[in-house]
């Protein structure tokens, strides 16, 4: 049968993802990949979840293999709420906050709860490739905010915002990535982060602040606050996520929200999946009961402020005079822009077959900008072939040797 005419209009706009075509060169080890936007296995912590998985179907599999709460385990939520009050955001964890599966399924619900086709999300310039298809998935219509080196500017931002509201548009919110953006490593400066807060209060939009990166921070004293911290009237929602942290394979992550909205989100998740993974939940919850998340993070971050300081380094040496590039203090990315303008879609058959990938920027700028631009991950490769496959790329796009 041709199903196709059969097909929803949600089902014919959603959009497959434009980085998710690189993944066999991402996969192969011949070529040095600065492509893949993963976490290193080296920091999952194997040994450690191994025996809280046997632990937990061993002692309690009535919980652990059973179907759970669609909020998540009461011990996680503790546990979750004690992170975000480290943060500085103030939770009860039984009516404001969800567990999901993933921060991607938590992007996926409140596109489900707030966005109707025709919507306007206002997205970073460039943006998550995630979160813009979760929005597009509803049929919303995404409109670009610049940055520059501090994140979102805000002047722009109100700009797009009057004009926008003047030509009778609804702004639903703002999706903003304020720590160690994906994909441009940038942090919104503090000040602006205070801005932020008070057009949307004033133009009344509300803020999505998706913040998995936010504890991979490299720098002493860096202010990685985040804007929910400071949310009296509750117009934030706060995402977060244990796959940078812990490992991805877990699918955990969570939303921080006033009690009507989770309680909207919590009805939406009961129509997607029931309930996250409960043994998930019940390993993440035993190695969290048993104090040893911080320490996780401690290694966690010393292992990639070690990758970006080779990264940067070989940036330093080959791209100088040629090229720009964010200083990352935190996250798994830096992102470079060729100053002579050329198109890294085009360059990368050539890297390609120097044995050198990357993400070509384009994908990230849903305003069709962007295309002199590349995502680097210092997650993947050791620093020698870092080294190595910068000097390649260097070679290619400058003639240098
Ligand atoms: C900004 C951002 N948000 C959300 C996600 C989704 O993460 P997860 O669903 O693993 O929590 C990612 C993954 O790379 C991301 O970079």
């Amino acid at each position: 049968m041709q199903t196709e005419k059969l097909w929803s209009a949600d089902a014919k706009n959603l959009r497959p993802s434009a980085i998710r075509r690189f993944a066999a060169m991402i996969n192969d080890p011949k070529i040095i990949s600065f492509a893949g936007g993963v976490p290193s296995p080296a920091t999952f912590p194997s040994a450690r979840i191994a025996h809280y998985a046997e632990k937990v179907v061993r002692d309690n599999a009535a919980v652990s293999l059973q179907y759970g709460p669609t909020r998540g385990l009461p011990a996680l939520r503790d546990s979750v709420a004690a992170v975000c009050a480290e943060r500085g955001i103030a939770c009860d964890p039984a009516t404001q906050l969800l567990m999901t599966t993933g921060s991607q399924q938590a992007l996926y619900l409140v596109a489900m709860t707030l966005l109707d086709p025709g919507d306007v999300v206002l997205v970073e310039l460039p943006t998550y490739i995630g979160g813009a298809g979760a929005f597009h998935a509803r049929r919303a219509e995404l409109v670009g905010v610049p940055q520059d080196d501090e994140g979102i500017v805000p002047s722009a931002l109100e700009a797009t915002v009057v004009r926008l509201q003047s030509e009778g548009r609804r702004i639903k919110f703002l999706y903003t990535i304020p720590n160690f953006q994906n994909p441009s490593g940038r942090v919104l400066a503090s000040k602006r982060r205070t801005e932020v807060l008070a057009i949307a209060r004033a133009h009344d939009f509300m803020v999505v602040e998706d913040d998995p990166y936010g504890e991979l921070c490299f720098a002493d004293g860096l202010d990685t606050t985040p804007i929910k911290k400071n949310d009296e009237e509750q117009r934030v929602v706060y995402l977060g996520s244990f796959s940078k942290v812990l490992a991805p394979g877990l699918r955990t992550g969570w939303i921080v929200g006033e009690p009507k909205f989770i309680r909207q989100c919590e009805i939406a998740k009961e129509s997607v999946d029931l309930c996250s993974g409960m043994l998930d939940e019940a390993v993440i919850a035993a190695f969290c009961a048993a104090g040893e998340l911080p320490g996780q993070i401690t290694a966690v971050r010393s292992f990639y402020r070690d990758r970006r300081d080779a990264l940067i380094g070989a940036l330093d040496a080959h791209f100088t005079g040629h090229a720009t590039w964010t200083k990352t203090e935190g996250g798994l990315f830096t992102f470079v822009s060729l100053d002579d303008g050329r198109d890294t879609e085009q360059l990368l058959a050539g890297s390609v077959e120097r044995g050198v990938a990357y993400i070509p920027g384009g994908a990230f700028f849903v305003d069709g900008s962007g295309s002199n631009t590349m995502r680097l991950t210092f997650a993947k490769e050791t620093d020698e072939r870092m080294r190595e496959g910068i000097r390649r790329l260097a070679e290619l796009f400058f003639q240098t040797t």
